[in-house]
């Protein structure tokens, strides 16, 4: 018997991401990155709450505490219909739409079944390598730069000089810097947004071919759910910063050595990711605003099992959304 056309949660999602970005877009270039996140927090939980799941957040905004939304161990959806982990990332880049710069955009994953996506925890950097579906499994984070390079520059048919290799602009990474220039290969360097990053290395006719790096661990797991509904591959490990947090993983028993590979981050085969354009760039465009009651938002809309890959542009009429709710757009 053929299984039953299922309901692809990720429609469901775009409305979350579409929010966060119309509500963090309103905070474009004012200088205020906490509102930028506020505000793109508050647009999620409205909308998360009317899907019909029964997830538990797994990245999220941090520990209960500190976050009193959209925490680590929340409880999201209407707790009905299917099992999920929920990894979100209101705004990966509240600083670029603060400072009113590209790159940043709402994201938001889930994966079918309790404990099916990784937890990082209080580590809060991995050392990455992420490239699209030409070089998955070619690329291994252990071997030296150059030899991966090769590997990429063979896969994505390209001469090595030609490569493009994205690295987050921190002092952390100087060391892949120096490489990919040893080794003759592009860079280009981007100040904040890895999720973006490892998927632009996925896209149709991508100009980048490699995302090489240490960045946050939660757009580590968001960029694996990406990642493996585009084909794609991530190899992370734990990068702590510091002696306190090499003992908080002996503590814990989590193991600094170990490579994660793309279905360690994000364990089912049933992925679902989402993604809005804040204030646009080579992934998605900018929330464009047209006078005070429209808006148009570009997102895109992934999922694992199919593979299918949807871009979608929608028109929102804001005075009609703010008669039903001030929360959707103030
Ligand atoms: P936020 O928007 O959540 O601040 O993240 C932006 C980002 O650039 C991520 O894409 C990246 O993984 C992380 O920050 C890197 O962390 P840091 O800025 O501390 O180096």
């Amino acid at each position: 018997m053929p299984e039953p056309v299922e309901r692809n949660l990720g429609l469901d999602l775009v409305r979350v991401t579409e929010t966060a970005a119309l509500r963090a877009a309103r905070w474009l270039g004012r200088g205020n990155k906490e509102e930028v996140d506020q505000a793109a927090v508050d647009g999620m939980r409205l909308h998360l709450s009317t899907i019909e799941i029964d997830g538990t957040v797994v990245i999220g905004e941090g520990e209960k505490d500190e976050a009193p939304m959209l925490f680590n161990g929340e409880s999201v959806g209407t707790g009905e219909g299917m099992v999920v982990d929920v990894a979100v990332d209101p705004i990966d880049g509240t600083t670029l739409t603060a400072a009113g710069l590209p790159g940043a955009i709402a994201v938001i994953a889930i994966s079918e079944g309790r404990g099916s996506m990784y937890a990082p925890g209080s580590l809060v950097y991995m050392d990455k390598i992420a490239v699209g579906p030409e070089a998955a499994g070619v690329v291994d984070l252990e071997a030296p730069v150059a030899t991966n390079l090769k590997r990429v520059a063979k896969a994505n048919d390209k001469n090595l000089s030609d490569l493009r290799c994205l690295i987050l602009d921190r002092p952390r990474n100087q060391k892949y810097v120096d490489a990919v220039r040893e080794a003759g290969a592009r860079i280009s360097l981007f100040r904040d947004g890895d999720v973006a990053g490892a998927i632009a290395t996925a896209q149709e006719n991508h100009e980048a071919d490699i995302l090489l790096g240490i960045g946050g661990s939660p757009e580590a797991v968001l960029a694996a759910a990406a990642l493996a509904c585009m084909g794609g591959e991530i190899q992370c490990r734990l990068w702590p910063r510091d002696e306190s947090e090499e003992q908080y993983a002996r503590e814990e028993g989590l193991d600094l050595a170990e490579v994660m590979t793309t279905s360690d981050l994000v364990g089912s085969p049933n992925v679902f990711f989402a993604a809005t354009g804040v204030t646009g760039g080579e992934f998605l465009r900018r929330v464009n605003f047209k006078g005070e009651d429209q808006a148009i938002t570009d997102s895109v809309i992934m999922r694992s099992k199919t593979g299918s890959i949807r871009y979608m542009q929608a028109l929102h009429d804001l005075g009609r959304l703010r008669e039903i709710s001030s929360l959707v757009i103030d």
